[in-house]
């Protein structure tokens, strides 16, 4: 377990990012796995290593490089986060969601997640784009337990995780540029093994669409400083037992498939960051 990342870490990482950029974004972008393309499309970049944040851990994951890139995207003041800490890898969960409480002390008042799944239905192919209505959290633990970090609250609302007029500019960026744009649920589960087919059976049961190891911590954090938080996942494989052939499921896999999808996701997020006010 790596140790605590708690408020004053949190306020000593945002004074050395703030030194770092020299202006504060409107929003943070965060990247999952193969997701990390959007980079590219950032004008005058400011590149930051985790590692030179205070402390950060590097992730220790392929695909999650670890890294900030702060600049203009969609005509704002971006923070792009490429990589994320994961509580499978053994984080605590201050860690995992210190760079969301970094962004919230930055200002940051749009938070814009991003992620790689399975599939959790035939509905939901590999490719898929999914704009998220809502989460599941199973990952066993909700971020927020422990003392009551800054503005929090003890016992925030999660009735509307996702912002509906965010909604909106998501669906009009991708019906703007042909894009399809599926909506679903997200359920985060701590991984990090991948299901049993069993397991997917019970997912889907549930009422979730997409599964995944990340993101919950992120928007539970987020909606509790207030944040207006938007979401994507992009189906990277069918959830075990759903594929075709053998069904063993591989990261290389997952980080493959998440490229394609990645330059459609990456117009709709720019779309979306465009009509921000
Ligand atoms: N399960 C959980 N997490 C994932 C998957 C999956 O099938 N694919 C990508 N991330």
């Amino acid at each position: 377990m790596t140790s605590d990342f708690g408020p004053d870490r949190v306020e000593r990482a945002a004074s050395a990012l703030r030194a770092e950029f020299g202006a504060d974004p409107d929003a943070l972008i965060v990247l999952g796995s193969g997701l990390a393309d959007l980079v590219d499309s950032v004008q005058d970049p400011t590149v930051v290593d985790f590692g030179d944040v205070l402390g950060y851990p590097k992730p220790s994951v392929a695909g999650h490089s670890g890294r900030y890139v702060f600049g203009r995207l969609g005509g704002k003041n971006t923070l792009v986060q490429v990589g994320r800490f994961h509580a499978y890898e053994g984080h605590s969960t201050d860690v995992v969601v210190a760079p969301v409480r970094i962004a919230a002390v930055l200002g940051v008042g749009t938070m814009i997640v991003t992620n790689a799944t399975g599939g959790l239905h035939g509905g939901l192919p590999p490719g898929t784009v999914v704009l998220l209505d809502d989460h599941m959290n199973l990952m066993s633990r909700s971020p927020l337990a422990g003392p009551v970090h800054g503005a929090e609250g003890r016992f925030p609302d999660m009735s509307r995780s996702f912002d509906s007029e965010l909604q909106a500019l998501a669906l009009g960026a991708a019906q703007k540029n042909g894009i399809e744009l599926r909506r679903g649920v997200y359920a985060g589960v701590l991984g990090p093994n991948y299901e049993t087919p069993a397991e997917v059976r019970m997912l889907a049961s549930m009422g979730a669409d997409v599964v995944g190891m990340s993101t919950v911590p992120e928007v539970i954090t987020a909606r509790a400083l207030g944040m207006r938080v938007l979401g994507f996942s992009v189906v990277t494989n069918p959830a075990a037992g759903l594929g075709s052939g053998d069904n063993t499921l591989t990261h290389h896999e997952v980080l493959e498939m998440g490229k394609g999808a990645a330059s459609r996701l990456g117009t709709i997020v720019q779309g979306v960051l465009h009509g921000l006010e």
